[in-house]
């Protein structure tokens, strides 16, 4: 309630409880992907295996889709570092050039979901400034659609 409309990545808001917020619109920009990584040639061991993320309850969703078993590590920043000291099996992680993955020798494995920002919008502010914010987001909508 503290802002009417924001921006925010789409990691975030699949992370986070975003019930409250519209999400009217892609603004097709900060595009990456939610990615699996391991240390580069390591594979995965065989049954439960360590995660370590900040995006905790993504991976646990991600991993109990495909049937398997994890331990999630959560982690606020330089997460791979960790399968380097031994902490974690993989990470779960964003993903753009693969630049951060190759200069701590590790390689993306399997993709999540793709990720971009997206314009939100508070659901009272849509009721009660609704002209406002239509026209806000047909004016984005359109810039969107020039950029493209
Ligand atoms: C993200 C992500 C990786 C990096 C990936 O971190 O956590 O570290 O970008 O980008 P690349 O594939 O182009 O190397 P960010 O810089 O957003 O900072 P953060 O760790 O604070 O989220």
């Amino acid at each position: 309630g503290a802002a009417d409309v924001g921006v925010a990545g789409k990691d975030v808001l699949v992370e986070h409880n975003s019930d409250n917020l519209y999400e009217p619109l892609d603004l097709n920009i900060a595009k990456c992907k939610l990615m699996t990584a391991i240390v580069t040639g390591r594979g995965l061991p065989t049954g439960k295996i360590r995660v370590a993320t900040k995006y905790i309850n993504l991976a646990r969703q991600y991993f109990a889709k495909k049937g398997q078993q994890v331990e999630i590590i959560k982690l606020y920043g330089s997460m791979e570092l960790a399968p380097i000291v031994g902490l974690a099996d993989c990470i779960v992680d964003l993903v753009d050039t693969g630049n951060t993955l190759k200069a701590n020798d590790m390689e993306p494995l399997d993709h999540i979901m793709d990720i971009s920002s997206r314009l939100v919008v508070n659901k009272a502010s849509m009721k009660m400034k609704h002209e406002e914010i239509k026209l806000l987001v047909k004016q984005l909508e359109k810039a969107v659609a020039d950029r493209s």
